[in-house]
């Protein structure tokens, strides 16, 4: 067993891929670990990069925004990626890549024991609901599995390409709004 402040230090010196080799800085998760829901991304930007903690640039605002329309703040959530340093050039992260990486994150999820996980965007949804999972298709759809709720939205950085998709991601938010009360 491993304490939080144990495994942020596994992270934060963390060799196992070559990513380690590009990053500034590793990115741990963050945020509440008590609160029930666990907000998953793919893998931190430049911003994140620089910073250390994850969401720092544009598409945290967005973020931001969509957790403010349900009524809660970074501070009522966990928030984390599946690879935690940043591919040069915002490129997904490969597979092996997020092989190597996978096990902190179910570190993470262990000690949090989220009943709520959101996957935002593609990567995660395809790493931690389905391989062929189709986010324009099935965002905001509910499933429960390992006695945890588990949904996808899309990434915010998706919504700041196309703004076009704030509407539907308000509504998938809304969802997640109504599974957050029922879990309470
Ligand atoms: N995009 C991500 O997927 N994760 C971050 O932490 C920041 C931007
Ligand atoms: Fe380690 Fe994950 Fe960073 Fe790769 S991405 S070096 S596995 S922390």
């Amino acid at each position: 067993m491993y304490t939080y402040e144990e495994l942020k230090a596994f992270v934060e010196n963390c060799s196992r891929c070559p990513l380690a080799r590009t990053r500034k800085k590793a990115v741990m998760g963050k945020g509440n670990m008590d609160s029930g829901i666990l907000f998953i991304a793919e893998a931190p930007g430049a911003n994140e990069d620089r910073d250390g903690v994850p969401f720092t640039g544009p598409s945290g605002r967005v973020l931001d925004e969509l957790l403010e329309g349900i009524g809660l703040t970074r501070g009522d959530i966990y928030l984390t990626n599946i690879v935690k340093c940043h591919p040069q050039g915002n490129r997904d992260p490969r597979p092996e890549e997020q092989e190597a990486c996978i096990a902190y994150l179910k570190y993470e999820t262990f000690l949090i024991k989220p009943k709520i996980i959101v996957c935002l965007g593609r990567i995660a949804a395809q790493r931690i609901l389905a391989p062929d999972y189709r986010i324009t298709r099935e965002h905001g759809k509910f499933l429960y599995r390992k006695e945890t709720w588990m949904t996808a939205v899309y990434h915010p950085s998706a919504i700041l390409r196309d703004p076009s998709k704030m509407a539907e991601a308000k509504e998938d938010f809304e969802k997640i709004r109504q599974k957050y009360q029922e879990t309470a």
